[in-house]
């Protein structure tokens, strides 16, 4: 099955139509999108009839080095441009955007994933459409030639009729399934960029005689504040003259129209004050981008590049969990659903420990490797020790093409897209989502799980983003106690089962960014020893399990956060709306919805991540690169 080449939710788009050089203004364009990271990048450039295009692999310096020495000519005011930010497929020239129909007379550009593209790309080789990429991207130029083919009588053929690009874009996004911001244009119609969305951000520019598309506001607020925002379902055509927006059936329709306050370096940030607090609200579309398209038509969960057979997973006898730092937050959590629903024994291990302590490997062992960056050396040794040792190796990762899932038998990318701070919020989560997909996959393999029951908590899954989105939007109370609780010299957290990693997770961002004592626990050690840490107005957080799944561990966590209130802490409690036991015994309750045991920890990790951001910003740290720390540590 073709697995498409999924463009990543977080490219950078570009459009320009007015009387300047749209090559200077896409390509400036392009490079204020460039925090973002990207490996490829391409230009579209409409000029008296023909289609200048140049994209390729690499910084943007290359794609400038390949203009220049083809000769672009930068009198031309119609051209689009696009950074990919790729999670899947090699980045290369060939996977590179634009794509273009065969005619050589459309070219595309797109964000986001076509779920539907296998299909779509089975009937254009049926109409003998030769593809020259293995992106879902291609597929919608070769479409929209054809509807062009189509729709435009011959005598049309040195220029197309007015709006008959945007006619053909709203009869393409009628067929077309998933997430997509789109840009188009066509030989022959100078002076017009179509752009459509679903599920992706797209914002228009409104210059004085001159239109941008583009999928951030920092891409053309150098020349104009005035923009409009587009709907759900939306096509706009822009042009020298104006814009004009309608749905995908022709309706006129209106974006939201905004005057841009911020700045180019706000802008950058969506108009936060950090990166950290823009990944943290980004990660309800994050964790959406990373389900989407998972689960087949026949209901299989589908991984991304997988060199491992089914029998090569039902082989497996025993699943190793390597990461650092957050990352094996996140494998711990993933150890509760993997023996859960495969009933496969799971460890987890620090990378930086696993191959020193020489571990019991082979062929039926399955190690999984969880990166971000798919850079961080303690884990890629581990990664190579478990293939020395002839194990099968699984990667999760968020960076395509890294050396981690490189070197990986199996991969499954998470879609959080670039995470520029370097204490990791949406990546995290993402994280989750991805282990929870592979024990989904490995039950449904070994028939451990039928089809239904995967479906089930896919379903469920697919809840998560309106959840982590609620506790978003409850989080004022959370920051004023984090104000309250800046000069406090230690914190403490404490949760049972999923929420045990959640504590240690909530402690290692105080750390990284407050630069305050913190440690995480599993409740139940309190009296083993920690409980001595307790003293008046020690405060501590406690991740209460939902009274709906065993109880007993929420009965057990009550009692936990008696012991600590009895010796004058003060309890900040997690807990799911509706459970009123909690609320005798805690100083604070924060709120977050009533999910599944096992998912709860999507939603609450995301008042520890603002907490520390606030407690950082209170005590006026760098919250996006705090001191002594990198994004991706190279080094053993
Ligand atoms: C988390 O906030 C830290 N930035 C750090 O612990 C990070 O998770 C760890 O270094 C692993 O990085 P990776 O996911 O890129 O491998």
């Amino acid at each position: 099955m073709l697995t498409a080449l999924r463009s990543q939710a977080m490219c950078g788009i570009v459009g320009y139509a007015g009387a300047r050089s749209a090559l200077e203004v896409v390509l400036n364009g392009l490079r204020r999108l460039e925090y973002r990271g990207y490996d490829s990048a391409g230009v579209a450039i409409v000029d008296g009839g023909v289609l200048q295009i140049e994209k390729r692999a690499g910084k943007l310096s290359n794609l400038e080095k390949a203009i220049a020495e083809n000769g672009f000519d930068t009198s031309a005011g119609t051209g689009i441009g696009h950074t990919r930010w790729a999670t899947h497929g090699a980045p290369t020239d060939r996977n590179a955007h634009p794509h273009v129909s065969v005619d050589g007379r459309v070219a595309v550009i797109h964000n986001g994933i076509i779920e539907n593209f296998a299909k779509l790309r089975l009937e254009l080789e049926e109409r003998g459409v030769e593809f020259s990429s293995d992106t879902d991207t291609e597929c919608v130029a070769h479409l929209l030639a054809l509807e062009l083919t189509t729709h435009t009588s011959a005598q049309d053929s040195t220029t197309l009729p007015e709006g008959a690009l945007a006619a053909a874009m709203r009869r393409v996004c009628q067929r077309l399934e998933g997430a997509f911001t789109l840009l188009a244009v066509h030989a022959d119609a100078p002076g017009v960029v179509v752009g459509a969305r679903r599920n992706s951000p797209l914002v228009v520019g409104c210059g004085d005689g001159e239109y941008f598309l583009a999928s951030d506001v920092a891409a053309f607020i150098e020349h104009t504040r005035e923009a409009i925002e587009l709907g759900q379902d939306q096509v706009v055509e822009i042009s020298a003259a104006g814009v004009t927006i309608t749905d995908f059936f022709g309706t006129p329709a209106t974006g939201n129209s905004f005057h841009v306050a911020w700045d180019v370096s706000a802008a950058e940030k969506g108009g936060y004050d950090y990166f950290m607090l823009k990944e943290i609200a980004e990660q309800p579309q994050a964790v959406a981008d990373t389900l989407r398209g998972r689960l087949t038509e026949t209901g299989e969960i589908m991984l991304d590049e997988v060199r491992l057979s089914d029998q090569d997973l039902r082989d497996v006898d025993k699943v190793f969990i390597v990461a650092c730092g957050t990352a094996y937050h996140a494998g711990l959590v993933a150890k509760y659903a993997i023996e859960h629903w495969t009933r496969i024994p799971c460890e987890v291990e620090l990378a930086s420990e696993f191959r020193y302590r020489d571990p019991v490997l082979d062929r039926s062992t399955l190690v999984v490797a969880i990166s971000q960056s798919g850079e961080t050396m303690d884990t890629l040794m581990a990664v190579r020790h478990a293939k020395e040792q002839k194990a099968r190796v699984l990667a999760i990762c968020n960076t395509n093409g890294s050396s981690i899932p490189r070197e990986s038998d199996a991969v499954l990318y998470t879609h959080a897209g670039p995470e520029i701070a370097v204490a990791s919020t949406k990546a995290f989560l993402t994280q989750l989502v991805a282990c929870y997909l592979v024990g989904l996959h490995l039950a449904q393999v070994r028939g451990i799980k039928y089809a239904d029951e995967v479906a089930a908590v896919v379903e469920q899954l697919q809840q998560m983003p309106a959840a982590v989105e609620a506790v978003l939007g409850t989080m004022e109370p959370v920051r004023e106690l984090a104000r309250s609780l800046a000069g406090s010299p230690s914190v403490l957290f404490i949760g049972r089962h999923v929420g045990y990693p959640v504590a240690l997770e909530g402690a290692l961002k105080l750390k990284e960014l407050a630069y305050m004592h913190a440690e995480g626990f599993a409740a139940g050690e309190l009296k083993h020893g920690p409980i001595a840490l307790i003293d008046k107005g020690t405060p501590v957080f406690v991740v209460v399990p939902s009274p709906r799944g065993r109880g007993v561990l929420h009965d057990k966590v009550i009692s936990n956060i008696q012991e600590v209130r009895a010796r004058g802490a003060r309890v900040i409690a997690i807990a799911e709306e509706g459970d009123a036991a909690v609320e005798p015994f805690a100083d604070h309750v924060i709120r977050v919805p009533r999910t599944p045991t096992l998912l709860s920890p999507l939603v609450a990790t995301v008042p520890l991540q603002v907490f520390a951001c606030e407690v950082a910003a209170t005590r006026g740290h760098d919250v996006d690169q705090p001191r002594n720390l990198a994004k991706s540590v190279t080094v053993e």
